[in-house]
């Protein structure tokens, strides 16, 4: 079955909630791919059935971009998103990144990249490469539409230095201020500068690492790169301490005078 066959009938319905109707209904299609859903994950219909209310996608574009998370898609029911990347697109608080929240044309750029082998994962790349290219924009388009969702983050006392470096650069090392593309609050700046907050710490580190060898290497002009050659690795793992903890709070407090490095 084409997952584009499942797409939701009435076009605005979450998954959770067809799901719980069209079980009633004995509708066959949607039954057989809620039952490879739940098979795969191991998740009681409930679970699903919980977040109705929540989170509607508005337009069967990112409708079917639900099923594509819910089920993995051409991927298959094991590579499902939701497994790795929580329900609502929190992240698992390690490795996985939350994807709730984040820019359409960032999540989808990441998904090309994945699947050209400019950005490689073990498990992304093959996952990027399973999904065809409409797949690819409708859970990018479904990601993007979720609420800021993220698992909790332990705040970090980030050194002074690593404030400073965050929020000012270090002109010294023709390092910019990480604050003018990432934003203040680690928000994320347009479509291409992606928010830092609310993701893990291990996972922003792992990026650096990925960078410094050539795993990944899909940044505009080197620019991560270059960042990533100029920092050591233990101002790194600080730096992604302290952006994955920030909030509008703590990012309107350090805009103010920056701390002496
Ligand atoms: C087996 C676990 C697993 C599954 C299943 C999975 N992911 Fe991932 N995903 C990861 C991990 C781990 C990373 C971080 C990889 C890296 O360091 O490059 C990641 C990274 C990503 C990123 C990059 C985000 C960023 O901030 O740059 C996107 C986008 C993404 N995944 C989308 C998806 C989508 C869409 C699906 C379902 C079709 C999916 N993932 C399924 C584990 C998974
Ligand atoms: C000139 C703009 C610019 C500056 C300055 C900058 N970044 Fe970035 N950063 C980007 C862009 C663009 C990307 C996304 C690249 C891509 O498309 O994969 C990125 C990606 C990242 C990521 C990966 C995010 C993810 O979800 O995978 C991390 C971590 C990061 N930057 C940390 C930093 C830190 C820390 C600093 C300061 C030391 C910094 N960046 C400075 C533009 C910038």
């Amino acid at each position: 079955m084409k997952l584009e066959d499942a797409t939701l009938r009435d076009g605005r319905g979450s998954f959770g909630c067809v799901v719980s109707q069209v079980v009633s209904e004995g509708a066959p299609a949607i039954a057989s791919l809620s039952g490879l859903v739940f098979r795969a994950l191991g998740l009681p219909v409930m679970l699903l059935a919980a977040g109705c209310a929540a989170e509607r996608p508005t337009d069967p574009f990112t409708a079917t971009g639900e099923l594509v998370a819910l089920s993995g898609g051409d991927a298959g029911p094991g590579r499902a998103c939701i497994a790795c990347h929580g329900l609502q697109g929190q992240g698992d608080g390690e490795l996985a990144p939350r994807l709730a929240g984040l820019p359409f044309g960032y999540l989808l750029k990441q998904m090309e990249d994945y699947a050209d082998g400019r950005r490689a994962h073990p498990q992304m790349s093959e996952i990027a490469k399973a999904l065809d290219a409409r797949s690819r924009r409708e859970v990018a388009a479904y990601y993007a539409s979720l609420p800021v969702r993220a698992a909790p983050v332990p705040p970090a006392a980030a050194a002074p230095r690593i404030v400073a470096l965050y929020h000012r650069g270090d002109p010294g090392r023709g390092l910019q201020a990480c604050a003018s593309c990432h934003g203040p609050a680690g928000e994320g700046v347009g479509p291409a500068n992606p928010p830092l907050s609310g993701q893990p710490p291990g996972y922003l580190a792992a990026q650096f690492d990925r960078w410094r060898s050539s795993e990944r290497r899909n940044d505009p002009q080197n620019l991560m790169l270059e960042i990533a050659r100029r920092l050591s690795p233990e101002e790194t793992t600080a730096l992604s301490a302290y952006a994955a903890a920030l909030s509008p709070a703590s990012g309107a407090a350090s805009a103010g005078p920056a701390a002496s490095p």
